[in-house]
C-alpha cells in the first residue's frame, strides 16, 4: 500500500489544495473532518504524517474546534497550518492570543534558523514571500519548539520541534500565493515522514483495476456515459477491468454539441470495443421540451426524461446489479460546517441522483478518491484521445440552457451548433483552449437587422462567452484580443445562415454565472 497522510480539516477555504499538493508530490492523501479523527480512525488509516489545516474558528472561543489528542501520541510527523499551527500549540501547552494586528494576503518571514521544512529551500538569514490569512496568533510556544521563521505580525510564524517531528505554520504554504510552499510540504512529506511518492496514476489506475474486479467478481455492470470527462473515464477502466461484462448506456437527448455524439460511439464502440447502447431519444426530448423556455422547468423535464430513459435502457440490457457513477472526491469530502443550514440553490444541476436506489442496483465508482485534473491524467493513461479528457465541462442539460427565452427547436439548434463549433474550432487553432475553462455561443431571443450585400438582414444575435475559472465557483470573462473576436464574428456570420450578429459576454462570476440560464 501507498503512504498516506492525513489532512485534518478545520474548516479553511483552501483545504482542498493541501491535499492536491501532497498527491502531486506523489504521496496519497485525504481530508477528514477534524470532528471525525479517533484514535480507531487512525488506527484503520495508518498516516505516515498527519497535517491540521487552517480555519474559520479562534482557538480563544469556548468550544472552538481541537485536534484529537490521540494524533499528537501516534508517534508520527505532525505540521499545522494557521488555525492548524494554533491549535497544536494551544494544545501542547502554549498559549494563543488575539492579535493586535492581522495579517491578510502577502507578507514576509525573517528565516531565524534553519529547519528540516526548509532543507534545500530556505536557509537561515533570509526573507522570504508567504501568504498569511490570520487574526490570532501564537504568542507562547509549548515544551520542546523554538521559533524558525518571524513575520511582522506573528512572532512564532514558523515553529519547529524537531525531536518530536511538529511543525506549526502561522502561513499557507499550500496557496501559490507562497511561491516555495509546494516544496516546503514535499519536505515535510518526503524528508520529515519518508514517504516514497510512489502514488503515481500509473499505479492507481492498477489498484483500481484490481479493486473493480474484487467487487464486481463476474457480475455485470451498466455504466451511463455522456461523453464527459468523468463517465468517459469511468467506462475506460471499466472496460479494462472486466472487459465484457461493462454494458454503456448512451441517452443521446439530442442537445449535445457538433459532432459529439458520433465521437462518443466512435471512440468507445468502435475503438475500445465496448458493448454501447446508444439511444437517440431526441424525439422524445424535443416534444417534452415544446414551449417551455423557463430555465428551472427544462432543467427539470431534461432530468427527468433521462432517468426515464436511462432506466428503461439500462433493464433492456437485463441482468445487471451494479451501476457505475464518476462520483470524484470533492463529491465525497465530507464538509466541515460551522454556520451550517443549507445555502440556496442558484441552479438546480441535473444528475442521476436517487438511481440506483429507485433501480435497486449497487454502485461502482472508481473514481472517489481522485480530483478532477487526476482523471484527466487517469484518462490519458487509459488511453483516451485528448480531446476527451482534456474537455471542457459541458452542462448535463447540454444547449437547451444555451438558448435563453425562447422554445428549443431542431432549426435553433442547428444554428446554435454551427455557430459554437467555429467558435471552439477558432480557439484551439489560436492555441488557447487549454488556457479557458469553459467557452460556448448563446443563441439570443433576439432579431436584429443588419445589411449584407445590398438587401436587409433580419436575424438572429448570438453571444459568446468564455471564462476562466478553478472550480466553476467563481469566474472571471477571458479576454481576447479584439483581432480574434472579430475574426470569429465574420466567420460565424458569413458561414452560419440565420445569425447577423455576434456580441461578447464580459460578465464575470459573481455577479453573473457561467450559463446564462
Ligand atoms: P453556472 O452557470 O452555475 O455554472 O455558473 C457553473 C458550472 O456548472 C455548469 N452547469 C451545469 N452542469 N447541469 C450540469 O450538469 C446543469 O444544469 C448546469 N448548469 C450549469 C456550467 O456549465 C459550469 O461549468
Amino acid at each position: 500500500m501507498s503512504d498516506r497522510i492525513l489532512i485534518v480539516d478545520f474548516g479553511s477555504q483552501v483545504t482542498q489544495l493541501i491535499a492536491r499538493r501532497v498527491r502531486e508530490s506523489g504521496v496519497y492523501s485525504e481530508i477528514h473532518p477534524f470532528n471525525r479523527v479517533t484514535p480507531a480512525s487512525l488506527e484503520e488509516f495508518r498516516p505516515k504524517a498527519v497535517i491540521l489545516s487552517g480555519g474559520p474558528a479562534s482557538v480563544a472561543e469556548a468550544g472552538s474546534p481541537r485536534a484529537a489528542e490521540a494524533i499528537f501520541a501516534l508517534g508520527v510527523p505532525v505540521l499545522g497550518i494557521c488555525y492548524g499551527q494554533q491549535t497544536m500549540c494551544e494544545q501542547l501547552g502554549g498559549k494563543v492570543e488575539a492579535g493586535d494586528h492581522r495579517e491578510f494576503g502577502r507578507a514576509y518571514l525573517d528565516v531565524v534558523a534553519d529547519c528540516a521544512l526548509f532543507h534545500g529551500v530556505w536557509a537561515a538569514g533570509g526573507r522570504e514571500q508567504v501568504w498569511m490569512s490570520h487574526g490570532d496568533r501564537v504568542t507562547r510556544l509549548p515544551p520542546g519548539f523554538k521559533a524558525v521563521g518571524v513575520s511582522e505580525g506573528a512572532p512564532f510564524a514558523a515553529i519547529a520541534d524537531d525531536r518530536r517531528h511538529f511543525y506549526g505554520l502561522q502561513f499557507h504554504p499550500e496557496v501559490v500565493h507562497t511561491p516555495h510552499g509546494a516544496q516546503l510540504l514535499r519536505n515535510f512529506t518526503h524528508a520529515v515522514a519518508g514517504c516514497r511518492g510512489d502514488w503515481t496514476m500509473r499505479a492507481f489506475k492498477g489498484q483500481a483495476v484490481e479493486a473493480v474486479r474484487r467487487q464486481v467478481g463476474g457480475g455485470r455492470v451498466i455504466c451511463g456515459l455522456s461523453g464527459g470527462v468523468d463517465s468517459s473515464v469511468v467506462a475506460a477502466l471499466l472496460h479494462e477491468a472486466i472487459g465484457d461484462q461493462l454494458t454503456c448506456v448512451f441517452v443521446d437527448h439530442g442537445l449535445m454539441r457538433q459532432a459529439e455524439a458520433d465521437q462518443v460511439v466512435a471512440v468507445f464502440r468502435d475503438r475500445f470495443n465496448i458493448k454501447l447502447v446508444h439511444k437517440d431519444a431526441s424525439e422524445l426530448f424535443l416534444g417534452k421540451l415544446a414551449g417551455k423556455t423557463d430555465p428551472e422547468e427544462k432543467r427539470k423535464i431534461i432530468g427527468a426524461t433521462f432517468i426515464d430513459v436511462f432506466e428503461e435502457e439500462a433493464r433492456a440490457v437485463g441482468g445487471a446489479e451494479f451501476l457505475a457513477q464518476g462520483t470524484l472526491y470533492p463529491d465525497v469530502i465530507e464538509s466541515v460546517s460551522f454556520t451550517g443550514g443549507p445555502s440556496v440553490t442558484i441552479k438546480s444541476h441535473h444528475n442521476v441522483g436517487g438511481l440506483p436506489e429507485r433501480m435497486n442496483m449497487r454502485l461502482v465508482e472508481p473514481l472517489r478518491e481522485l480530483f478532477k485534473d487526476e482523471v484527466r491524467v487517469l484518462g490519458r493513461e487509459l488511453g483516451l484521445p485528448e480531446e476527451m479528457v482534456g474537455r471542457h465541462p459541458f452542462p448535463g442539460p447540454g444547449l437547451a440552457i444555451r438558448i435563453p427565452g425562447q422554445e428549443i427547436t431542431r432549426e435553433r439548434l442547428e444554428i446554435l451548433r454551427k455557430a459554437d463549433a467555429i467558435y471552439l474550432e477558432e480557439i484551439r487553432a489560436a492555441g488557447l483552449y487549454d488556457a479557458i475553462w469553459q467557452a460556448f455561443a448563446v443563441l439570443l431571443p433576439v432579431r436584429t437587422v443588419g445589411v449584407m450585400g445590398d438587401s436587409r438582414s433580419y436575424d438572429y444575435a448570438l453571444a459568446l462567452r468564455a471564462v476562466t475559472s478553478t472550480d466553476g465557483m467563481t469566474a472571471d470573462f477571458f479576454a481576447f484580443p479584439p483581432d480574434f473576436l472579430g475574426r470569429v464574428a465574420n466567420r460565424i456570420i458569413n458561414e452560419v445562415k440565420g445569425i447577423n450578429r455576434v456580441t461578447y459576454d464580459v460578465t464575470s462570476k459573481p455577479p453573473g454565472t457561467i450559463e446564462w440560464e
